[in-house]
């Protein structure tokens, strides 16, 4: 599978490692180092682009940045992300573990839906990067699974709303 990352932080090099030892082809992109990231993106056998160019390559879009800069970065990914899977890897919290920016009214995959509204939003936030980076990526010798919910024209009757959260079927 083709998949575009938009974040090159912590997060968006583990999925780019972790996801390239799978088998998959990465697109790396949204950096205010280029350099730094064309050589992660190289230490992990990836490529990277502009947020858009990630988009229209992957067959999934991983968005993996904080969450005051998710308004950027879904515009950044542009008209790219129309009929594509966003794969919405962010959360809420606030810096220093203080609270939620958002959540207790609506929440953060119902907001991207919304700035982007002609994508799949699919929410699954992924296990800690440092386990995603690290030769054993389980617990106990289990795989740590993701909860995942789901935005579909048609919902199956075992998805729910993006407020809920539902595991896979
Ligand atoms: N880290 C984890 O273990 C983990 C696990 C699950 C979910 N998450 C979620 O994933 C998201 C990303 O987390 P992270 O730990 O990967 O964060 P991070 O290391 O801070 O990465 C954020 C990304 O945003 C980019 N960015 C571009 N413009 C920016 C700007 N103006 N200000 C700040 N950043 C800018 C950063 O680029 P630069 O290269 O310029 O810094 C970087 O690529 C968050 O929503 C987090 O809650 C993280």
């Amino acid at each position: 599978m083709r998949i575009g990352i938009v974040g090159a932080g912590r997060l968006g090099t583990a999925l780019a490692h972790r996801l390239g030892l799978a088998g998959h082809s990465i697109k790396l992109s949204f950096s205010r180092d280029l350099g730094a990231m064309a050589e992660t993106a190289r230490h992990h056998g990836a490529v990277t682009g502009t947020p858009d160019e990630a988009a229209a390559f992957g067959d999934v879009m991983a968005l993996t940045v904080t969450w005051p800069i998710v308004p950027q970065a879904v515009r950044l990914c542009g008209a790219a992300l129309d009929g594509r899977i966003l794969w919405d890897c962010t959360s809420t919290i606030r810096r220093g573990m203080t609270g939620l920016e958002i959540g207790t009214t609506t929440s953060g995959a119902e907001v991207i839906a919304g700035l982007a509204p002609a994508a799949r939003v699919v929410k699954g936030v992924p296990t800690f990067a440092d386990l995603l980076m690290s030769d054993d990526p389980t617990v106990v010798g289990r795989p740590v699974s993701t909860f995942v919910a789901v935005t579909t024209p048609t919902p199956r009757p075992s998805s729910r709303p993006c407020s809920a959260t539902c595991r896979p079927p």
